[in-house]
């Protein structure tokens, strides 16, 4: 039988990490967190000085990267060609370029293979967190959940992150920076953020992430018993 999927899409700071690994963990399911692979894309192209727009550029990239996760602990690491960039990946400087990128056919057509081998090699089932799991990666997905929340609710969370992280942005350059990736990534011509047809949606902003992860908990523990 093929691995259980759960697709969770949704804007940026909706809650999508937090609730996807707790999921994972909680049901024994791997955790494939698909914006990571567009962080490290861009991070590969900047270091290698190519432009977010150049797509000869960024295809030689994506032909000769290599992108892997291990989870150490609470943790989930990402390694570019062996080395631990799980840090360098989030600045706000590559958010931004991971969104350009993200933008470009090439890019998603080339992390397209990349996605569906890393859930289906999964033992048990695969929870994957993204922008277009449920439309493009997964459409047979057998759950799809839309994580939702208003933005300033979102900008708030982000920023807290960053802020445990040591960043000094503010509040006011977070939601810039989220008003500006919300746009780019719902006006994108491919693959555009949207909720599936057959999507759940879930809006968090007024209750904790804790009440969130327990409602999908229980709605995927269901539909795994009954399949
Ligand atoms: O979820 P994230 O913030 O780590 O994602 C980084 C960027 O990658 C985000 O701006 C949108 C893009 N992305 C995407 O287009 N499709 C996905 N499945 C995941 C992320």
């Amino acid at each position: 039988m093929r691995p259980f999927i759960v697709a969770i899409d949704g804007p940026a700071g909706a809650g999508k990490s937090t609730v996807s690994k707790l999921l994972a963990r909680r049901l024994g399911l791997s955790f494939v967190d698909t914006g990571a692979l567009y962080r490290t894309v861009a991070l590969s192209a900047r270091r290698q000085g190519i432009a977010t727009d150049d797509d000869a550029g960024l295809a030689e990239v994506l032909r000769g990267i290599r992108i892997s996760f291990r989870a150490t602990g609470e943790e989930n690491r990402v390694y570019l060609d062996g080395e631990d960039v799980s840090s360098e990946i989030r600045t706000p400087d590559i958010s931004l370029a991971a969104s350009a990128v993200s933008a470009r056919p090439v890019v998603r057509a080339g992390l397209l293979g990349l996605q569906r081998r890393l859930a289906l090699e999964a033992p048990v089932g695969a929870v994957l967190e993204g922008r277009d799991i449920g439309t493009v990666v997964f459409p047979e997905a057998d759950l799809k959940f839309f994580l939702e929340a208003n933005p300033d609710v979102r900008a708030r969370r982000r920023y807290e992150e960053l802020f445990q992280k040591g960043s000094e942005s503010s509040l006011e350059a977070v939601l810039a920076d989220q008003i500006k990736r919300d746009r780019d990534d719902a006006s994108r011509a491919v693959a555009p953020l949207k909720p599936a047809d057959d999507a759940v949606r879930v809006d968090s902003s007024s209750k904790p992430l804790s009440e969130v992860v327990q409602q999908l908990e229980r709605t995927i523990r269901a539909a795994m018993a009954s399949r």
